[in-house]
């Protein structure tokens, strides 16, 4: 008798040996070869007769892409996030989906304390300076910044990334603030000395605040014009969750006024074009999208999807399914 045939799965990105070897022992593995995303058109087309799909938030899944491809099972997303797939659509025919979350809260907020750090004290515009060879001599006058020590962070989306900024700003002998759609639990609060607040309050009262909510419709241009304007002058943004979140318009113009002091930016809208606004300006610290990126943690990304697509493959329950209620529609 033949051995049963092994699902065939698609791996749009380029990714570490160990995810390909683990899911290679389970499934027929149609890995992209260039590191660059498919157009909708290949991916379709690369995805026809698959299984399964291993992907990345550079990779759109929509209700018109699962139209082309009927024998797909399940989607798992190399994120934590995953407003780059139509979950309904992926429900509504059947398919489980998954993502990466606990895998990389400490590297994402030792990002985002990054950038609140590399802001206040202005790293990379001096970096820059010194590059140029433009430093003439020492001066008590000399690049000033601000502190981020005993200031007041408010952290807006308190789940586990934000808990772990929470944790950091604590030996930074911050006064932590923080709004999210629900309340933590107590037990949190008083661990973290973390204070609930509207975000009126948090935006009115913060020196730093840090953006880690999900985006979704309801998160959408969250912080726009009028919520900059709420800002104290002096006040630092940091948005390390994902571009909308942020309308990036209002905050190029902010930025340029002085409406507050500077923003330190890991994502934006439309990435990985972004407003040519941010490029002339000094008081802000632009990275690319490298929230989770250490060897460490990309490595765990990719081989909790391999787990997560071979458990959903294979009749399991895949420990970070995303939309359970698939389940109950078999
Ligand atoms: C990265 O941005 C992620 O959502 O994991």
């Amino acid at each position: 008798m033949n051995p049963p045939k092994k699902p065939r799965v698609v791996v749009t990105r380029e990714v570490f040996d160990d995810a390909i070897d683990y899911l290679s022992t389970h499934c027929e593995v149609h890995a992209n070869q260039v590191d660059a995303p498919y157009s909708p058109e290949a991916l379709a087309a690369a995805l026809a007769n698959a299984q399964g799909l291993m992907c990345a938030l550079t990779d759109k899944v929509d209700a018109a892409l699962l139209a082309s491809c009927p024998q797909l099972q399940a989607v798992a997303n190399i994120a934590v996030g995953y407003n780059n797939i139509d979950v309904p659509a992926c429900t509504a025919r059947g398919i489980q989906v998954t993502n990466t979350p606990g895998v990389l809260d400490d590297s994402t907020a030792d990002l985002a304390f990054a950038l609140m750090l590399a802001t206040a004290r202005r790293i990379t515009e001096v970096e820059s300076y010194i590059r140029q060879g433009a430093w003439t001599g020492w001066k008590l006058k000399q690049w000033l910044g601000v502190d981020v020590h005993h200031a007041t962070l408010g952290i807006v989306g308190m789940g586990r990334i934000g808990q772990a900024i929470a944790k950091r700003a604590q030996g930074f002998d911050m006064r932590v603030i923080y709004h999210n759609r629900k309340r933590v639990a107590p037990d949190i609060e008083q661990r973290l000395s973390a204070a609930f607040v509207s975000l009126g309050d948090l935006l009115a009262q913060s020196d730093f605040i840090i953006l880690q909510v999900p985006y979704a419709p309801e998160t959408h241009h969250l912080i726009g014009a009028a919520e900059l304007a709420m800002m104290k002058p002096g006040a630092i943004l940091v948005n390390s969750t994902r571009g909308g979140v942020v309308d990036d318009k209002a905050l190029v113009e902010a930025l340029k006024k002085g409406v507050i002091r500077g923003a330190g930016l890991d994502v934006y809208e439309g990435e990985p074009k972004l407003d040519a606004g941010f490029l002339s300006l000094k008081n802000v610290v632009l990275v690319p999208h490298i929230g989770s990126s250490t060897e460490a943690t990309r490595r765990a990304m990719a081989m909790t999807a391999a787990r997560n697509l071979v458990a959903a493959l294979s009749g399991e329950r895949p420990p970070n399914l995303v939309n359970g209620e698939v389940l109950a529609l078999r």
